[in-house]
């Protein structure tokens, strides 16, 4: 296949291409600030949504299990080197300072990674943040289903030949959920226990 314009300049096509992908990255940015914004639960944004999944002891729980409390919903797996312990710790901290006001909040870890985080691995793992945190996990379907609803990106990354060879590449956010489910705000995981007490102190009201 040839053209008639010249190799050196980019041709039209080329930077319509470049101008479209560039204005793509954008929308997408403005996207993501805009359903991350937060809307004060008043259900408008979809994130979130009902799921069933099994809790530490291999039993059946959905999300209106925890109606009539705060959820704050994580995305990880126990196997995580770095981010997803870090991010636990500083839950657990952020309960610690929130003293009494912490029972209105139920802090949930929900696995990527169903099929190393059996039910039993991830009760022991959430049990190593204290007593607050509930460790969750399902089927694949059941993860997909509930990731997707939560817009949480995950994918296997391998590391070697062998079954178990593999990390988790995952978004990294923290999702607080009113006590009818109603997605209320992301809050940033990289933050201390303080400040992620301080942004649930102040949307708690
Ligand atoms: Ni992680």
């Amino acid at each position: 296949m040839t053209t008639t314009t010249d190799p050196k300049t980019p041709s039209p096509r080329v930077l319509y291409a470049t101008l479209g992908l560039l204005l793509a990255v954008l929308l997408i940015g403005a996207g993501a600030f805009m359903w991350l914004g937060g809307n004060g639960g008043n259900g408008a944004l979809s994130i979130g949504g009902p799921f069933t999944l099994e809790d530490g002891d291999g039993k059946p729980v959905t999300d209106r299990d925890y109606r009539g409390k705060y959820m704050l919903v994580y995305f990880g797996y126990t196997f995580c080197p770095d981010v997803c312990p870090t991010t636990l710790n500083a839950v657990a901290d952020a309960m610690d300072k929130l003293g009494p006001e912490a029972a209105r909040v139920q802090p949930l870890f929900i696995t990527v990674d169903p099929k190393r985080d059996t039910p039993a691995v991830v009760k022991q793992y959430a049990a190593a943040f204290g007593p607050k945190v509930l460790g969750l996990t399902g089927t694949d379907a059941e993860i997909a289903k509930v990731a997707k609803e939560y817009r949480v990106y995950y994918a296997e990354h391998r590391t070697g030949p062998g079954p178990n060879d593999y990390s988790m590449d995952h978004s990294s956010v923290l999702y607080f959920m009113s006590p009818n489910g109603g997605f209320m705000a992301p809050i940033r995981a990289d933050q201390s226990g303080e400040e992620i007490a301080a942004s649930l102190r102040k949307l708690m009201g």
